[in-house]
């Protein structure tokens, strides 16, 4: 089968389209055909070398979400999961390929009415946007900022705030015609990458989802109100000053947090339960997903050069 590896990091260039045999499910696991392949930021950061003290070597199979059929199933896992429509979380590599495996707790039907590619847009980015606003304690009311918010999980941050009765929900992004679109999905102030603009914006925020890290996260940290929570889920814009705990501790009286918070550290079942429910919720109208483009997987590297041109809005969606 066709598979996508990572020939050397860096450049987009250094991915390569390879052949490799067809993935044989282990016990409790189901292979999957898939039908769409997510180009999420976390294969941008992992491909451009972002994440390497935690041992991504040459030659690793990208990707960690797909949708389609499944097609064969390990020891102990039920046949009846043969033949149907699932997405799937494959870990942080193994997704772009034409058959992929995973665990099958890490596995969930589609419901009718979401497409494959679709599901790969919301699957792993709805849960982190869910459980980073419960981990900020969130309350209606309350300000927040999404920075980063033009990706998958921004854009899902924003429509959760906005439905969940937020007081003023804050974006940053790089354009105008960005904001404006965000603006449709529930933004209601927006400032461009560096904080500013936006000039009716609330200054102070009680929640920060960031997306984006890098060297501007402290600045952002600056604009917490008192009890304010700030949530780092993502480094797309690569690592934030290692010094930055200190605004923290220096603004003690303002009774600041600042936590991370990856997903990983959800229970499955906790996982799977939010899933489901925005499957539901997008699968009626409920929940907007973005398709930016929808590309033959040996462009793989194209979508990689799209994401770093900063030029996709939502994601990038593999079809082998
Ligand atoms: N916490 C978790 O459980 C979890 C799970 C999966 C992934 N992740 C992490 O989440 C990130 C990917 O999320 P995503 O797919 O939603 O993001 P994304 O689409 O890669 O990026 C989100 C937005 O950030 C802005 N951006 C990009 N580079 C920037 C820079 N250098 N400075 C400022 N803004 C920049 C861009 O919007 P504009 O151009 O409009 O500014 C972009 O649309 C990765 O870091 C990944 O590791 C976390």
């Amino acid at each position: 089968m066709k598979a996508v590896v990572i020939r050397t990091f860096g450049s987009p260039d250094g991915l390569e389209v390879v052949d490799v045999p067809v993935p044989d499910p282990a016990p409790g696991q189901v292979r999957i055909a898939t039908e769409a392949i997510g180009v999420g930021g976390v294969d941008a950061v992992i491909r451009r070398g972002t994440l390497a003290a935690h041992g991504f070597r040459a030659g690793h199979l990208l990707g960690s979400e797909v949708a389609g059929r499944v097609t064969a199933v390990g020891e102990g896992v039920d046949a009846a999961w043969t033949g149907r429509r699932v997405w799937a979380f494959t870990g942080l590599s193994g997704g772009y390929a034409e058959q992929a495996v995973a665990g099958v707790e890490d596995v969930l039907p589609l419901p009718a009415g979401l497409s494959c590619a679709d599901a790969v847009t919301l699957g792993a980015s709805g849960v982190v946007a869910h459980f980073a606003l419960d981990r900020a304690r969130f309350a209606p009311g309350e300000t927040v900022l999404v920075r980063g918010a033009a990706g998958s999980i921004g854009l899902t941050t924003v429509q959760l705030a906005a439905g969940g009765g937020a007081g003023a929900v804050v974006v940053t992004t790089a354009s105008a015609e960005r904001g404006a679109r965000l603006r449709e999905l529930g933004a209601t102030h927006v400032l461009d990458r560096s904080g500013a603009g936006g000039s009716d914006a609330p200054h102070g925020f009680d929640v920060v989802v960031d997306v984006v890290a890098g060297p501007g996260l402290p600045y952002f940290i600056d604009r917490l109100n008192a009890n304010g929570r700030y949530v780092a889920v993502g480094v797309v814009g690569g690592q934030p000053p290692a010094d930055f705990g200190g605004r923290l501790v220096d603004a003690f009286r303002r009774s600041l947090s600042f936590a991370t918070f990856s997903s990983d550290t959800v229970p499955g079942p906790a996982r799977q339960a939010v899933r489901s429910a925005q499957f539901a919720d997008a699968a009626r109208g409920a929940l907007r997903t973005v398709v930016h483009e929808i590309l033959p997987l040996s462009r793989a590297a194209l979508a990689h050069h799209a994401m770093d041109a900063g030029t996709v809005f939502g994601r990038v969606v593999l079809t082998p």
